[in-house]
């Protein structure tokens, strides 16, 4: 029976954190109550133990419940975290990753997508820092049950209200539905630069920082993907699930690609493979008297345009990085390079693109559809991309 962990909080709201027990249980879902400190004040755990048959977890240094470090134990099980309902205390300590009880210390240590289910009084739910430090979940990819506007325990009317059981329980089954979508495909993402060296110490290469490629990989995986991610060097750790082949220059991830590429059911060419290499490569250090003015430069080949060219059944994704006429060059290089999809973003934007957390892109089909994602973070943009390949993936199949 799969496992779903329920996070439940201080609000007036807390009652119906009951029914929404129930619910997943009715569904078929084997529940487990973390909550605060405070939470226990309003209702006892025992109510909680009776329901789910289990001790709701309050503490962290609790002895005796299990000897392992429970709270890593419970994620590695975890198809699912739900907080329900969330307080705006609980909301700030997840977003600034405080860890100072049980409840949040499983959220830093959760596997599993995680739900958010806010309830509070008006003013606090609209409260700048509040909606900021949702806002900051939300671009870490975590999901939220907005809350509804009503009848509030302040006696007012307004926003804040606990979203309906039956809403919070749909959207986490989604949830979890998501992480089996592409279970049994295997998924090919390209990331970073590439390198293209002189002699052994110096090279040429571009800004690109892997963020976008990585996060793509990441998705493919919380979906079930097996995953092979080649990229050039960049600072990012890899997903500890993902196949991670690094590499440095275009002719090495062209190779790698060639090799991973018949078993993959989709290749997203997020990497920003340069498109010149030196025609000649020095063996060691060329010194500074012996280095010449004009250099020869010769063009790599195009990975994507190849991979093109012999897809059949696979679906080819690829990158535009365009200063002018976004769509209209993004549509020709979709065209000639016989892709499904591209992304085009528009590199002359100063906070999103190259080296920042934010991208804003158009995602273009090839029938002409085009998905603007306007502003968003890498991982909520590599979500869109990741939506757009599963339907493409599902319609070839
Ligand atoms: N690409 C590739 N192999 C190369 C160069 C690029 O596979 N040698 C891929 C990139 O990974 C990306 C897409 O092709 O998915 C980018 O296409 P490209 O034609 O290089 O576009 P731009 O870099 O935007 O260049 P330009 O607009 O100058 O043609």
């Amino acid at each position: 029976m799969s496992k779903i962990v329920i996070g439940v909080s201080s609000s007036i709201s807390i009652y119906k954190s009951c029914e929404v027990i129930r619910l997943f249980q009715e569904k078929g879902y084997e529940v487990q109550v973390v909550m605060t400190e405070n939470a226990s004040r309003f209702i006892s755990p025992v109510l909680f133990k009776a329901l789910t048959g289990k001790p709701a977890l309050v503490d962290l240094f609790k002895e005796g419940i299990s000897e392992h470090i429970q709270h890593v134990h419970l994620a590695d099980e975890a198809v699912l975290f739900v907080v329900a309902p969330a307080t705006a205390n609980v909301i700030a300590k997840m977003a600034s990753g405080i860890s100072d009880d049980f409840l949040t210390t499983f959220y830093t240590a959760a596997a599993s997508p995680v739900l958010i289910a806010p309830a509070m009084n008006e003013r606090m739910y609209l409260c700048r820092s509040n909606q900021a430090n949702m806002e900051r979940l939300k671009a870490a990819g975590v999901r939220f049950v907005e809350a509804e506007q009503g009848y509030l325990a302040c006696g007012k009317q307004g926003y804040g209200r606990l979203a309906s059981v039956r809403e919070i329980v749909s959207q986490g089954e989604l949830l979890i539905q998501k992480t089996q979508s592409l279970k049994g495909r295997t998924i090919l993402v390209t990331g970073g630069p590439t390198r293209e060296y002189l002699d052994s110490v110096r090279f040429l290469t571009n800004r690109s920082s892997g963020k976008m490629g990585f996060e793509l990989a990441e998705e493919a995986k919380r979906r079930g993907a097996k995953v092979v991610l080649i990229s050039g060097p960049t600072h990012m750790i890899p997903h500890p699930e993902v196949q991670f082949i690094p590499v440095e220059t275009a002719d090495q991830m062209g190779e790698q690609v060639m090799k991973h590429f018949e078993q993959s059911d989709a290749v997203i060419m997020a990497a920003a493979v340069c498109d010149y290499k030196f025609s000649k490569k020095a063996a060691g250090k060329i010194k500074k008297k012996n280095l010449p003015l004009e250099i020869q430069l010769s063009r790599t080949e195009d990975i994507l345009e190849k991979i093109g060219t012999m897809k059949k059944d696979k679906i080819c994704v690829g990158f535009a990085a365009e200063v002018e006429d976004i769509e209209k060059n993004a549509k020709n290089k979709l065209t000639r390079k016989n892709l499904d999809l591209i992304v085009a973003n528009d590199i002359s934007g100063k906070e999103t693109g190259f080296e920042s957390e934010f991208n804003d892109v158009f995602i273009i089909h090839r029938s002409g559809k085009i998905l603007p994602t306007g502003k968003k973070s890498k991982l909520e943009i590599s979500k869109d991309i990741m939506d757009e390949v599963e339907v493409l993936i599902e319609r070839k199949n």
